[in-house]
């Protein structure tokens, strides 16, 4: 089978790593790729947002079916236009990524299918936003609606700072078009935790849990990344936990988006607060999450290529779900200055070291490759993945891999896994 994967992150660099170990793969390429990817597939100078350079590649090389890893080419219709081509999707058509590509349509949906979420309000209109807010009061949560790079998201402790965010939205105009439209909602409390199910338009099969630290430094402080490290199994997700969100959450939005008829195909990542009441769904991504999915490919026993396939051709009845007996933990290693402004085509060594600790895989995420050296190229590089028997464990590979790089202009959070660790340690 011919396969074609989307993206270039430490998500698609370990969706590679999974895939290249199927049999049934003839041949992976994927677009653009990064350079730890180039050592497993053919990697396409197109970007992953190409959605005619894309369609045109699989029909002119007869791929198979194509994989999608983020959720960009997925609102601007990709999987749409390879369906009219006849050529198999992992991923959901335009209308149904709308889940993350609109957090008003997000909100509307989980209202109308009742999945428990923080009340809300929708806005197009600042002073009614603002009118809002005060009769809400503080703390609360200014959303910008649409796509913003995980950056559209102001918790606002003060009811002064929830009125300077809508201003930074809809008046100065900091997230563009994404803030066109606002979402205002309860801020949520609790522990956070990222569930995945897989989805074939009409069912929905529970896939992991994991956690991850969203933000940049140790003890959760800072501003907040794109991810700097995560772990699965997530021990807050009990299995009756499990139970709990595929009944109240993740069934019914796949049974109200089929309803709707925009049947959701592909991962449904459900953002969560676990709190006092029960789990509160925070957001839906139409994608893997990135660092999670290094962590849930180094788990993962089944054949990925199988299982997307099973989902993609609406029959993920038969899929075989298998995980091996490990948690699996992985440290983000980015450039210093990142989430902000950072340095590019900075050397990095040591990778071939820090892979040969027991349980590693050094997966890449912002890299390029140049006259043999291994570059920078940027904000979150590498992502130094381990499985061990215990949390514990596999933290204690991770670092000791992390400590054999030597890359002097990046860095990394200290601590990842600590949640887990603290409960290893009560249990
Ligand atoms: P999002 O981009 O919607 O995932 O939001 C980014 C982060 O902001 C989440 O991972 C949470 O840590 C936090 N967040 C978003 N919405 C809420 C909320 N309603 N209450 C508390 N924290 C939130
Ligand atoms: N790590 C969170 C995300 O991928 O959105």
């Amino acid at each position: 089978m011919k396969v074609l994967l989307v993206g270039s992150g430490g998500r698609e660099h370990a969706l590679a790593w999974k895939l290249a170990q199927s049999p049934r793969l003839s041949k992976l390429y994927v677009a653009p790729g990064n350079a730890g990817i180039a050592d497993l597939a053919e990697c396409l100078p197109l970007a992953a947002e190409d959605v005619e350079g894309l369609v045109g590649f699989a029909k002119t090389n007869a791929i198979d079916f194509v994989i999608v890893g983020p959720e960009a080419p997925l609102t601007l219709g990709l999987a749409d236009r390879l369906i009219e081509s006849g050529i198999k999707v992992f991923g959901p058509r335009a209308g149904a990524a709308q889940l993350e590509g609109s957090k008003a349509f997000m909100k509307d949906l989980a209202a109308k299918a009742g999945i428990p979420t923080a009340w809300y309000g929708r806005f197009t209109d600042a002073e009614k936003a603002k009118a809002f807010i005060r009769e809400k009061g503080a703390p609360i949560v200014v959303k910008a609606s649409g796509l913003a790079a995980g950056k559209g998201v102001i918790l606002c402790p003060s009811l002064e700072e929830a009125l300077d965010a809508v201003d930074l939205m809809m008046v100065k105009r900091e997230f563009g078009a994404a803030g066109d439209e606002i979402v205002i909602e309860e801020f949520l409390m609790g522990e956070e935790a990222s569930f995945f199910a897989l989805c074939d338009g009409h069912r929905a099969v529970p896939f992991a849990a994991a956690q991850d630290h969203k933000a940049v430094g140790d003890g959760d402080t800072g501003p907040n990344t794109g991810g700097m490290g995560a772990y699965s199994p997530a021990p807050v997700v009990t299995p009756a936990l499990e139970a709990e969100i595929m009944a109240r959450i993740v069934s019914p939005a796949v049974k109200g988006m089929a309803e709707q008829g925009c049947p959701f195909t592909g991962v449904l990542f459900a953002g969560l607060m676990i709190g006092k009441d029960g789990p509160k769904l925070i957001e839906f991504n139409v994608r893997f999450g990135d660092p999670e999915c290094q962590v849930l490919m180094s788990r993962l026993e089944g054949d990925l290529l199988e299982i997307l396939l099973a989902a993609a051709e609406g029959r993920l009845d038969q899929a075989k779900i298998s995980w091996k007996p490990d948690t699996a933990l992985v440290v983000v290693m980015a450039a210093q200055g990142y989430p902000g402004s950072y340095k590019k085509g900075t050397v990095i060594e040591g990778l071939q070291e820090a892979g040969t600790v027991e349980g590693v895989t050094v997966f890449h995420a912002g890299t390029k490759a140049l006259d043999g050296q291994i570059l920078a190229n940027g904000g979150r590089v590498l992502g130094v993945t381990a499985t061990g028997a215990t949390v514990k464990q596999a933290q204690s590979r991770a670092y000791q891999a992390v400590g054999r790089l030597n890359w002097p202009e990046g860095f990394c959070r200290r601590d990842i896994g600590w949640r887990a660790v603290a409960r290893e340690e009560k249990a």
